[in-house]
């Protein structure tokens, strides 16, 4: 394979991200500028190391990441976002803050100009939090300084700039405290299935003008992160090219002209839910699983795909079919604590639940993320591959399995599990 064509692989694979959207030259220009600060001779040399250095290819993203931003860009969703807060300042206070999140956040602009607007409404800053996520380093480094040149201030009305802004040298402005450092800035990767696990969820979103810069599989799972992050009755805000049909499938749209806000779509029982809320699975009761969580020889049995039993009594099977949820409901009641952080406990009730019920794809499949959430990625791997063993079908563990390998450096196992899950997923959308 050509190496510019593998460079784009490795990188829209990690981070969703389709070089070609982001300009002619940008990735040449790029590779150059790491070659050169590396002083690698050759191209092969250095697609080696970013096949294998994770250090490196985040080098890499520094180089290519578009981090253009201004303070209140577009305007509108900061007016909506305000007049939707303005009756609920109340409700929020150091014990139920609001809970903000805006991903990608390049340098800063966004989740400052969000804290305006919040102190404009009269909160105190410990009656809310904010926290500005962005894939990279470099540009988040700058964020935090909170320090800002003419380009950043493009809207006409300045205003805000005198109030919440101390002038530097050099035409440049620096935000006042207590908001600069009340803002959280975290490096993350808003396509990778586990990003900001966690967190408690978030009752405002901005996520705008990043998911053009995406593949389609990515920004589906970009969307389902953001499913997974937003509060039942909380707002996302997207970018004006982006308020679309992939967009639309997972939220509901307000009618706010000019703002491409979101609300969560109902709950439907039939729904196919992200990640972290499975699909109720049908339970058998066979012998206790290994506390160590090693699947035995003998599970060449595959315990979910069985057929249920039948020909028992009605009373036998009511009494089956009660035991039946309650233990249904457990797995679920795993997977909300493992959503809010809880690992612990999530993890004891996983284990209960193999206890009980014996191999389980559902919930070998939920400790496996508990250990990646840990950076645990070896067990992790382990029990992934035993949760795809006994479903098959398993597309989330297959799409994690293939993720973990690639951060590991493992191309080859990547492009197995990604060639599988394409497998899987063709056969399920076909007629
Ligand atoms: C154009 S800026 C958008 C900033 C802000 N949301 C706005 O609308 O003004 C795009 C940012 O997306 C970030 N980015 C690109 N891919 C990302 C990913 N996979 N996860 C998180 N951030 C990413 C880039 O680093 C860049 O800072």
């Amino acid at each position: 394979m050509k190496f510019f064509t593998t460079v784009e692989s490795l990188l829209s694979e990690r981070f969703g991200i389709v070089p070609s959207t982001l300009g002619p030259n940008v990735l040449t220009l790029a590779v150059k500028r790491r070659c050169d600060a590396l002083s690698c001779n050759h191209r092969f040399e250095y697609l080696e190391k970013l096949q294998t250095e994770a250090d490196e290819m985040m080098a890499l993203i520094d180089e290519i990441v578009v981090p253009e931003s201004w303070f209140f860009r577009d305007v509108v969703p900061f007016e909506r976002l305000s007049q939707a807060l303005a009756k609920r300042v109340k409700e929020y206070t150091p014990l139920t803050p609001l809970r903000v999140l805006s991903v990608p956040c390049a340098h800063g602009e966004e989740p400052y100009s969000i804290g305006i607007s919040l102190l404009n409404l009269g909160l105190k800053t410990d009656a809310f939090y904010i926290k500005g996520v962005d894939v990279s380093q470099r540009v988040l480094t700058k964020a935090r300084q909170g320090v800002f040149n003419s380009l950043s201030f493009r809207g006409e009305n300045l205003d805000f700039r005198d109030y919440y802004f101390e002038p530097q040298e050099n035409n440049r402005y620096r935000i006042k405290e207590p908001l600069r450092s009340h803002v959280t800035f975290e490096v993350a990767n808003i396509t990778d299935p586990l990003v900001l696990f966690q967190d408690s969820p978030y009752d405002v979103i901005f996520c705008r003008n990043v998911l053009i810069y995406f593949d389609g599989p990515s920004r589906e799972r970009t969307l389902r992160n953001l499913d997974r992050l937003l509060n039942p009755n909380g707002l996302l805000f997207v970018g004006h090219a982006e308020a679309n049909s992939a967009v639309g499938r997972l939220f509901a749209a307000k009618n706010w002209p000019g703002a491409f806000a979101y609300g969560k779509l109902p709950v439907s029982p039939k729904a196919s839910r992200p990640p972290l809320r499975p699909k109720k699975v049908a339970v058998k009761r066979s012998p206790a699983f290994p506390p160590d969580r090693n699947v035995p020889a003998s599970v060449s049995e595959k315990t979910e795909s069985q057929p249920r039993p039948s020909g028992q009594p009605p009373q036998e099977r009511q009494q089956k079919a009660k035991a039946t949820a309650k233990l249904t409901y457990n797995l679920s009641e795993a997977h909300r604590l493992a959503d809010a952080g809880q690992m612990q406990e999530a993890m004891k009730i996983c284990d209960k639940y193999l206890e009980v019920n014996g191999p389980s794809s559902q919930a070998l499949f939920l400790i496996g993320i508990m250990y990646l959430a840990g950076e645990e990625k070896t067990k992790a791997r382990k029990l992934l591959e035993q949760a795809v063993y006994l479903n098959p079908q398993n597309q989330e563990a297959m799409n994690l399995l293939s993720h973990i390998a690639s951060s590991q450096g493992d191309q080859a196992e990547a492009k197995r599990w990604k060639d599988r899950l394409n497998r899987v997923a063709t056969r399920e959308v076909s007629p």
